[in-house]
């Protein structure tokens, strides 16, 4: 598709591909739902083509230019290798590689790892694993599915993904070593740059993600409050702008609306019931645009 859009590759099917088309939601990217069935689907409002593929095609589709950008883990960035530019990091995906086995195979000491068959598909990154601390063991490299080596009995041990901890649940399966941490971050093509139109797309792009980002960080508080409790409250919210405050036909009392770090919700909510605050709402923030 020749079409001077910007041709951005997001995971077709996985742990990724709900939270990448959720984030381009939020970015008041309008995107057809019948996307499932198709390889490329051109949003309706912004000039971009998204490719629908596995996660561990995308590094390389990236590299060699086919997608201009993609959204993938930086697992996968790091077991392929590929000469890509790291955009930014995009706050979701986040998982562990890990060692993992069932019940009577699982290492109790980190040697117990050596002499070992590991069935996993990041086999560059386990290898460097192996190396750093000095063990033996045999990989055996599989594309999918890793997670039913053990019980078919191809392997002792795997090293894959874990998330939700629910694939590993499902197949009996237990944690072990921690191998790589991950998260999901936005990579381009390295020519990209050269691509006038396209950066501007891709400027566009990264600064509506920013404002994603920062409203995810971010919470909008709106309570009642005594009057006489102002100066307290406002000393107590963490905002770094002055918060509103509107007057309500009960004279006693005041409106006070914040917005608020999302990780310090919890620890002022007590101190604020305790100053009077009353009828305390608290709002997600779709987007922060300044
Ligand atoms: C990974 C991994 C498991 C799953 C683990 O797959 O291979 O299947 O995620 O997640 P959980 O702990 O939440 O169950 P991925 O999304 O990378 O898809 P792929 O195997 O098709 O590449
Ligand atoms: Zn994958």
């Amino acid at each position: 598709m020749v079409n001077g859009n910007l041709k951005l590759a997001i995971q077709k099917k996985g742990r990724l591909s709900d939270k990448s088309l959720e984030l381009l939601k939020n970015c008041g990217i309008d995107i057809d739902d019948v996307y499932s069935e198709r390889l490329i689907v051109t949003a309706r409002n912004f000039n971009l083509d998204l490719l629908f593929l596995r996660d561990d095609d995308i590094p390389e589709y990236v590299q060699d230019g086919v997608a201009d950008v993609g959204i993938v883990g930086e697992d996968v960035i790091l077991e392929k290798q590929a000469d890509i530019t790291l955009v930014e990091k995009l706050g979701f995906g986040r998982c562990r590689l890990m060692i993992a086995g069932p019940e009577e195979k699982l290492p109790k000491t980190i040697q117990d790892i050596s002499g070992k068959t590991i069935a996993t598909s990041y086999p560059n990154i386990l290898k460097g694993y192996l190396k750093e601390n000095s063990l033996e063991a045999k990989i055996i490299e599989i594309s999918g599915s890793v997670e039913i080596t053990p019980s078919l009995g191809v392997a002792d041990l795997i090293c894959d993904i874990v998330s939700t901890g629910t694939t590993l649940m499902m197949n009996k399966l237990y944690k072990s070593f921690n191998v790589f941490d991950s998260e999901s971050v936005l990579i381009a093509n390295n020519a990209l740059s050269v691509n006038a139109e396209k950066s501007i797309i891709l400027n566009d792009l990264k600064s509506r993600i920013s404002s994603v980002l920062s409203a995810k960080k971010s919470k909008y508080l709106m309570m009642n409050i005594p009057k006489q409790s102002l100066e307290r409250i406002t000393e107590l919210l963490p905002s770094l702008k002055s918060p509103t405050v509107l007057h309500l036909a009960d004279e006693t009392s005041l409106a006070v609306h914040a917005v608020i770090p999302s990780d310090q919700v919890w620890t002022i909510m007590n101190d604020l019931k305790e100053s009077g605050a009353t009828g305390i709402l608290l709002l997600p923030i779709e987007n922060m645009i300044a």
